[in-house]
């Protein structure tokens, strides 16, 4: 078998392995699909006594009502028998799913009970109990590439569990939970990466079980500061206040839950953290999305081509220019063209220290003395330049040609060889005059 063969049957291979994989686990099915999610439950008591409090984590599903399918029906009772809480999530104009649909291995989920400080959430539609304090929730969901994070308020509909409480719950009593989403925050993505001075959006959305009146904030906070607040929107007297002009909000998509903020020529004083905070009657919900700047850089090298003589010193220079942020990779390699050998590393190149321009971009130059050699014929010496703007690195060439260089004795040998004509011819023209003269007789 040669190993063109042996390639092809690996493949097969694999693919037979994958496919039995996804048909034992759910691999790779999609939250739409499956209509559940593994959750971490957090939730924190006050230790008798020694008033110290205790973060519970327990493991828990999420399930969403609505058409189950076999499979999903399958795992509620296998949930049921291996004792995991389940909190069944009704159907309600708050669509989670809309906002958080993604392979479940994606997503990374998180409940806790939202603390109300002891004060009632006023709610339309949702009356008032005595026990109801304990019976709001906030789950996020998270997508784990910084795809997108979805933070929903659920509140418990069935009081079903009347004797049953938290506590209980904590000590990991299968126990469900009805609940419905009334109202959610979306951020997406959650890195949002920029050049300078363009338009950038932070793209928010919510969406609330009823007509109400919301106030958006957007707060900014730079790497170690404090939070800044940019923009307010007030819903019920429909005014906006801003503290730069640059930023902006979509007016008339504020109805549609659009909540998302534009900001016009950003620059590295815009790099930080953006939250996207939205009131409605006594909840907050809040996502944030972080702005990086990033500028590729420009790479030049001072020569394209060169021709030397052996022992000649030439300095090649790598200029990498403008680029942000500071963290960049450039090396000198030499290679031979059409050579399947891994390049070398040149050796003693020195660095430039880093220049920073008033636009915030950093450049600087690897540089290094080629002293040429007969083996350097041919090849090639190339700056690459590594840096996370870059989808691969930027390569810049130049290619060298040496030759044989006339050494000292060689040019004194010409010399004297020069001479020895010289000396010949002039004695040969001087005979040939003294015979050519007509004899005086
Ligand atoms: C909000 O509106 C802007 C402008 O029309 C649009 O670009 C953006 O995608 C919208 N965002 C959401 C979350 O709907
Ligand atoms: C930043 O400043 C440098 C030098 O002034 C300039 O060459 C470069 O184009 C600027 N970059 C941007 C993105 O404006």
């Amino acid at each position: 078998m040669n190993y063109r063969t042996c390639l092809i049957a690996g493949c097969f291979l694999c693919i037979g392995i994958a496919r039995n994989l996804n048909g034992i686990a759910t691999a790779g099915s999609s939250f739409r699909k499956s209509r559940q999610l593994s959750c971490v439950f957090e939730t924190s008591k006050i230790i008798p006594l020694s008033k110290e409090i205790e973060t519970i984590r327990l493991n828990v599903r999420l399930l969403l009502s609505g058409t189950e399918s076999k499979e999903a029906q399958r795992s509620h009772s296998e949930n049921l028998q291996e004792n995991i809480p389940s909190f069944f999530v009704e159907e309600s104009s708050v669509d989670i799913l809309q906002h958080a649909n993604e392979d479940i291995n994606a997503l990374n989920c998180r409940i806790s009970t939202y603390f109300t400080a002891n004060t009632q959430i006023i709610w339309p539609g949702k009356e008032i109990r005595a026990s109801s304090l304990d019976s709001w929730f906030i789950c996020t969901i998270k997508h784990t590439a910084e795809k997108f994070a979805t933070t929903a308020f659920l509140v418990q509909t069935r009081q079903e569990n009347e004797n049953h409480n938290q506590g209980q719950l904590s000590q990991g009593i299968a126990e469900q939970s009805h609940v419905s989403a009334v109202f959610l925050v979306h951020t997406r993505p959650l890195v949002v990466k920029s050049a300078l001075s363009k338009d950038v959006l932070f793209d928010c959305a919510f969406s609330i079980d009823h007509q109400a009146d919301v106030t958006i904030q957007w707060l900014f906070r730079r790497k170690g500061g404090h939070k800044k607040l940019i923009f307010t929107y007030s819903g019920s007297s429909k005014q906006v206040e801003h503290t730069t002009d640059r930023a902006e909000m979509f007016l008339e998509e504020i109805s549609k839950g659009n909540a998302s903020l534009l900001l016009r020529n950003v620059g590295m004083r815009d790099e930080g953290t953006y939250s996207c905070s939205v009131s409605v009657s006594s909840l907050t919900g809040e996502q944030t999305i972080q702005l990086q700047i990033e500028e590729k850089p420009t790479v030049i090298v001072n020569v394209d081509s060169l021709s030397l003589v052996e022992g000649e010193q030439h300095k090649l220079v790598c200029d990498i220019r403008n680029y942000y942020p500071l963290d960049a990779q450039a090396q000198w390699l030499r290679e031979l063209k059409g050579s399947r050998k891994v390049p070398d590393v040149v050796k003693n190149v020195l660095s430039s220290s880093h220049r920073q321009s008033s636009n915030g971009t950093y450049s600087f130059s690897r540089y290094f003395l080629l002293t040429a050699s007969l083996e350097d014929n041919g090849h090639t010496y190339t700056c690459r330049v590594d840096h996370q703007s870059l989808q691969s690195p930027i390569r810049r060439s130049v290619i060298v040609k040496v030759r044989e260089g006339t050494s000292i004795i060689w040019l004194l040998l010409l010399l004297l060889g020069l001479t020895v004509c010289l000396t010949v011819m002039l004695c040969y023209l001087h005979k040939v005059r003294s015979t050519a003269k007509p004899k005086p007789y």
